[in-house]
């Protein structure tokens, strides 16, 4: 099955960054009577093999949306425990992406972090900074509008101090000053778990995103998942406002 799946996909038309809403964690859980948590740790599997999944199909950049700004405020536990993990995972999995040429970046307010999760990922983005066969970034204390924010106080002071004219704010101004300037734009958005929402994820990024949704919980989200997300993609017309016949 995942063969045949693969067979289907065009190498040459892959979407050069997929960002991927990891989300279902809690419900699979609960669906077991299991912890949310247990969950978590479930999702973390599944992080695993899509990171891998996506490399060796030839992607060469994963944003998965790890923890947002608006994930502060669930029960304090679930939140140690994410932290928890993140630090654990980082140090279980930095030698894993060495070994297959995986650059880990992260977007977001990440100098907020608890001090170890810090230092791990510091220190992983420091060891893996010369690898190139694809970038896992991590959204971690992140969201759209934080971002957006903090880009339009950093362009802001440029105008004040004269640096910049006000009538040179463009697009590519902003785009440079936000956190994923160092990201090309996502060409597929995954959001998992049946829910049709974008959750303050990538808001100017995602202009002309192409969104794939499925009801597969995020622990269940396997490669043929991820393949199936990427033939379906494969199967739609960007069109940039354009019209059909104009990008054909
Ligand atoms: C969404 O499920 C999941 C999260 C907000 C946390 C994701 C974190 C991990 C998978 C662990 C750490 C990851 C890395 C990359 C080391 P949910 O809890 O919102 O599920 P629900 O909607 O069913 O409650």
């Amino acid at each position: 099955m995942v063969e045949n799946i693969l067979d289907q996909i065009d190498v040459n038309k892959l979407p050069n960054h997929i960002a991927i809403i990891m989300d279902g964690n809690g419900r699979w859980a609960k669906k077991r009577s299991l912890p949310r948590v247990v969950g978590h740790e479930y999702g973390v599997k599944s992080v695993r093999l899509v990171a891998e999944t996506a490399a060796k199909l030839g992607v060469k950049h994963l944003t998965l949306y790890t923890f947002s700004k608006e994930n502060w405020n669930r029960p304090q536990l679930e939140v140690k425990a994410i932290m928890t993990l993140l630090v654990r995972t980082i140090r279980n999995e930095v030698k894993t992406l060495q070994k297959n040429n995986i650059r880990l970046k992260t977007i977001g307010d990440i100098d907020s972090l608890p001090a170890d999760a810090l230092r791990e990922l510091k220190e992983a983005m420091e060891l893996t900074k010369n690898n190139s066969r694809m970038d896992l970034i991590l959204a971690l204390n992140y969201s759209a509008r934080w971002d957006i924010i903090q880009a339009t106080k950093k362009i802001a002071t440029d105008v004040l101090n004269k640096t910049i004219d006000v009538n040179e704010i463009d697009e590519a101004m902003i785009s440079k000053n936000l956190s994923t300037s160092c990201l090309p734009e996502p060409e597929l958005l995954i959001r998992t778990s049946g829910e049709y929402r974008i959750s303050n994820f990538m808001l100017w990024e995602l202009a002309y995103g192409e969104f794939y949704f499925t009801d597969v919980f995020w622990p269940e989200f396997d490669q043929n998942a991820f393949y199936k997300a990427v033939l379906d993609y494969q199967k739609r017309e960007r069109r940039f406002g354009k019209t059909s016949e104009q990008v054909k």
